[in-house]
């Protein structure tokens, strides 16, 4: 047999008398596809069930609302009352067991926070908010501390819902003691403000915990795994620090099986306990590593993790016992498969761009950037083979044209993809230049390597025109030929030193150490912010009042506090002239204004290459335009429209 690269992260471990088949867990996340009366819906079983399938050593249910009564109702719930609601569970259960993963199921409360993820905010705000102190939220509402006998209540609630997720199937539990929600709020000094037997010490602070805990356990067994959610350190002026979380971890240990160390709160450092593409990745592991000299259970960590090669490390240099991941497994479910088979060139890397739990956030939609499956696993994970094999031209190698070659490779059909520059990536070439956005760029890479894989044939520095395509005589062309960069007709904007985002990458040593970027929309954004952070005096351009309003609701806000500490920002300026030292702009008043800078970034947005689809259109008898081709918007849509273009082929009968 072939010797494993990655042997610490493939070795077993076993927790209460449960093994698991290794250290690689599916993180929780979210609750979406949840019924009106609270069951899991179906689409949400076969979402755990890829994950199991992908090889994930435990996978975890999301957010179990152990009491809906002083919770959002909002949300999943396990209770017999509810027709189907056992059912639910144990099909869940069962789709993640089959497969050789444990099904665990994580039970919250979400306290003073209850509701969050309804999309009607307003309703959110007007139901009664619980905690364990009398408080008013930043946003204005109000939170009544939870009386004895509602703390006993709930306590057995988490009993309760237990009882029944072992019933059902599942084999390990996760008490949410972390990211804020009750569990914390009781930790936490900062919003624990009790006089009681619940408040002040760390012993009263952590009773609500232990007290739960203990209710679970007395409801499962004593072999049971059971898990805590600890955020290490709140990571916010006043909340509890990493020397605290060591001393919670002690209180807390006598009654787990595994500490799970997470970081940060999700109302007040949501970049931290999901980090953000400007942090390191794994930034939080120095949290495991710290408490885990202080316990002796097993220890897991989590954040930001998605290289094989840090993984193994991590779990070698006994930093941890046990790595979680969740963006990376929406990313490629098929993650820890590949690091037991060696397969790791094949991973597709998350790019930490928070489509995710935007949509979650706005829409309560699964996505995901660079998995079109995702949210839709039911509709079958298999790319079955197409009844008859065809022949398929793609014009142009970006992450559309890549994914839909891909697609159609592995439903037997013989590929061609053609890319006119001498390497593959399309516009995401450009994003080499921007380190915070390597696994962007990497992208593309990664998806050559699947379609080469599945047997795509890759023609580099070769156009597709209509003479070319008719000579090839394909059955088949997607067209994926992108856009190009919107250069509007400012005088001077053709200057020398004018660079367009897009080119950056090659023509970097142009850039001086004064800039005016002009756009600041995403891509202008982040370019300045890359050169902020590299020491440049940058000067942002934008015409609107507001920046980055492309960008997703959980990726500006933290986009914009990195504008904030690296760049001047003009909005409501409209460019009018570049000139050698600056760029002259209108601003809202009328008034010119005179925007300091040798050297300018042109980040105006980019427009469909429409004349190259209008030629192409008629080249083959199935054609279909995909990604900025079409319309110029995310890799998100590129790859979704790629990868349905492709099974599109030989839909409609044959
Ligand atoms: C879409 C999404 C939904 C999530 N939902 C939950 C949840 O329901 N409960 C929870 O404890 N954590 C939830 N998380 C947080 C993750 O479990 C994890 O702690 C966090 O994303 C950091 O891990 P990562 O960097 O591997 O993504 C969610 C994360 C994502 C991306």
């Amino acid at each position: 047999m072939m010797k494993r690269q990655f042997p610490n992260l493939c070795k077993p471990i076993t927790l209460g008398r449960t093994t698991f088949p290794n250290r690689m867990f599916s993180a929780p996340m979210g609750g979406t596809d949840i019924t009106n009366d609270g069951c899991i819906g179906p689409k949400s079983t076969a979402f755990y069930e890829l994950r199991a399938k992908g090889g994930a050593g435990a996978v975890t249910v999301s957010e179990l609302m152990v009491d809906p009564n002083t919770d959002g109702s909002h949300g999943y719930h396990l209770d017999e009352s509810i027709l189907n609601s056992l059912a639910a569970a144990a099909y869940t259960a069962d789709a993640i067991r089959r497969h050789g993963a444990i099904p665990s199921l994580e039970l919250s409360h979400s306290g003073m926070y209850a509701g969050t993820y309804m999309t009607d905010k307003r309703k959110q705000k007007s139901m009664n908010q619980w905690g364990p102190s009398d408080t008013v939220r930043l946003d204005g509402v109000k939170v009544k501390a939870l009386t004895k006998e509602m703390i006993d209540h709930i306590v057995a609630s988490y009993g309760y819902a237990a009882a029944l997720a072992k019933r059902a199937g599942f084999e390990m539990l996760m008490i949410h003691g972390g990211h804020g929600w009750l569990i914390n709020q009781f930790l936490s000094p900062y919003f624990n403000k009790r006089t009681d037997e619940y408040g002040g010490s760390l012993e009263n602070r952590t009773r609500f915990a232990i007290e739960v805990l203990k209710s679970v356990r007395e409801a499962v067994g004593p072999f049971f795994p059971l898990e805590f959610r600890l955020s290490g350190s709140e990571l916010f002026e006043g909340g509890y620090d990493l020397e605290e979380g060591c001393r919670i971890a002690r209180q807390i240990e006598p009654y787990i099986d595994l500490l799970h160390v997470s970081a940060g709160t999700y109302q007040r450092g949501f970049g931290d306990t999901h980090p953000s593409m400007f942090k390191d990745h794994g930034c939080n592991v120095y949290l495991a590593e710290e408490i885990k000299k202080h316990v002796s259970v097993p220890v897991a960590t989590i954040g930001a993790l998605n290289s094989p090669e840090q993984m193994e490390e991590i779990i070698a240099s006994g930093k941890a016992d046990v790595v979680y991941m969740a963006r990376a497994l929406l990313a490629d479910p098929n993650l820890p498969r590949k690091v037991t088979e060696n397969r790791e060139h094949e991973i597709v890397k998350c790019l930490r761009c928070f489509t995710c739990m935007a949509e979650r956030a706005v829409t309560a939609t699964r996505r995901c950037t660079v998995n079109p499956l995702i949210g839709r696993e039911i509709e079958g994970d298999e790319v079955a083979p197409a009844p008859v094999k065809k022949k398929v031209l793609v014009a142009g190698g970006g992450p559309g044209g890549l994914y839909a070659a891909y697609t159609a490779a592995r439903r037997g059909h013989h590929v061609i993809l053609c890319e006119k520059e001498a390497e593959v990536g399309g516009i995401l070439k450009g994003e080499q230049a921007f380190p915070f956005k390597r696994e962007m760029y990497e992208l593309a890479e990664t998806y050559k390597v699947l379609a080469q894989k599945a047997g795509v044939e890759i023609r580099l520095n070769t156009e597709v025109t209509k003479e070319y395509a008719m000579k090839e005589n394909a059955d088949a062309l997607i067209i994926a030929v992108g856009s190009v960069p919107l250069v509007p007709p400012i005088p001077g904007l053709k200057a020398d030193h004018v660079v367009v985002v897009n080119n950056y990458y090659l023509e970097k040593d142009k850039i001086g150490d004064d800039v005016v970027v002009l756009g600041g929309g995403l891509a202008g954004c982040e370019c300045a912010i890359h050169l902020g952070m590299n020491g440049k005096n940058v000067h942002l351009v934008e015409m609107r009042d507001e920046l980055a309003v492309d960008a997703n609701v959980r990726h500006r806000p933290l986009l914009l506090n990195e504008i904030n500490k690296y760049v001047t920002v003009h909005t409501g300026y409209k460019g009018l002239e570049v000139s050698a030292d600056g760029v002259y702009c209108q601003d809202k008043n009328g008034k010119k204004q005179f925007v300091p800078g040798t050297s300018v970034i042109c980040a105006l947005g980019q427009r469909s290459r429409t004349d190259v689809v209008a030629e192409l259109q008629d080249a083959a008898l199935f054609v279909r335009v995909i990604g900025d081709a079409a319309k110029v918007s995310t890799i998100t849509n590129a790859v979704y429209w790629g990868y349905h273009g492709a099974l599109d082929i030989d839909a409609g009968g044959v």
